[in-house]
């Protein structure tokens, strides 16, 4: 475990997943690379520079999600504090954990409660664990850093106490079906009889509203940045050449799967090459790649779904206007 040193704030970053090697651990790139469009997987979008890059696409005009998220938690943090009641609160993709705050101080006054925030990124986890800690000076703060399921692993190994696994920000509709699948069957191997899951997703509504959301309004370019920030991060990881000003992005929904997909699409026909993986991408004018994925979800339908991985439905907070869900589960 290493201590932040010298500072007040954060207790510890703890690294589960290897230091740095989860980030050219390849089989999972290269698995979607095959697919057809390829496909980059969404851990990839979040280097120091992504992580920021998100945070701006929180304050676009259009992207409702993080504000109607943020209102459901302030208006509802005591109802849904006085329902988990487990003295240990780990986040999935915590990231900045703003919206996170004002729940954890109303656990905080109810009970002993240490957070465990689970990201990718360390920057995001030095600097919202120090805020955190700052901020809500009753609850401990230990960060975990690496992928999910690293941090999955590293609570059933330490836990000594009751757990709520939160997974905010519609995070969980970041997943392909399988990879939701494998997610919620770790999430449900970690959790014991009694313990709490608490996940917001966004739910269907019309297009036009999502792809007003998930495009950059006039005059910005989070979306575009963050987007092609995938190709030079994998650039970077992995020897390649993928150049940048090659592709435009560009974000639709589609009615069939009910997801909003984030696309790059070729300007011109070209090749790109990934020399450490041996990968080689041709693209004709107008292919493209995916680098952004979030499964909108019918909400009784949710529901049922979540019974199959022993989850049970307890309460939901539901934003009727916006259309998104905070949704608590009990494990069976
Ligand atoms: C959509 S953002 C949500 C951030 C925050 N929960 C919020 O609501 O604003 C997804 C977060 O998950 C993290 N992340 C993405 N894939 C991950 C993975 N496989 N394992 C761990 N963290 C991941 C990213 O670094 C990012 O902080």
């Amino acid at each position: 475990m290493s201590k932040v040193e010298g500072r007040a704030g954060i207790e510890s970053i703890e690294s589960v997943d290897g230091d740095t090697s989860f980030w050219t651990d390849s089989d999972a790139l290269v698995s979607c690379l095959r697919e057809a469009p390829p496909r980059i997987p969404s851990h990839f979008g979040y280097d120091a520079l992504g992580s920021n890059l998100f945070e701006e696409i929180t304050a676009l005009p259009d992207y409702y999600l993080t504000r109607v998220e943020d209102g459901l938690l302030r208006r509802h943090a005591n109802d849904i504090a006085d329902e988990l009641g487990t003295p240990w609160i780990a986040e999935l993709g915590s990231g900045s954990a703003k919206k996170t705050r004002v729940l954890l101080a109303a656990c905080a006054a109810r009970r002993q409660t240490t957070f465990l925030p689970i990201d990718v990124s360390r920057e995001m986890l030095v600097s919202s664990g120090d805020a955190l800690a700052i901020d809500c000076r009753d609850v401990t703060v230990r960060g975990l850093w690496g992928r999910y399921e690293a941090g999955l692993r590293w609570i059933r190994r330490e836990r000594s106490t009751p757990v709520t696994v939160t997974l905010l920000g519609s995070t969980l509709g970041n997943t392909t079906p399988t990879e939701r699948r494998n997610l919620l069957t770790e999430i449900t191997r970690t959790l014991a009889p009694g313990d709490c899951f608490l996940v917001s997703v966004d739910l269907i509504k019309p297009a036009h509203i999502f792809e007003s959301c998930y495009n950059d309004p006039p005059g910005h370019s989070a979306f575009v940045r963050f987007r092609l920030n995938h190709l030079a991060h994998i650039n970077r990881r992995f020897d390649g050449d993928f150049v940048l000003d090659r592709f435009q992005a560009r974000a639709h929904y589609n009615e069939h799967t009910h997801a909003v997909e984030g696309h790059l699409y070729a300007t011109k026909d070209h090749m790109a090459k990934l020399r450490a993986l041996d990968v080689e991408l041709k693209f004709r004018a107008g292919d493209s790649i995916n680098v952004g994925f979030s499964a909108k979800f019918d909400p009784s339908r949710f529901v049922d779904n979540m019974r199959q991985f022993d989850l049970i439905p307890h309460t939901h907070w539901i934003d009727q206007r916006w259309k998104y869900g905070l949704f608590l589960f009990h494990r069976r």
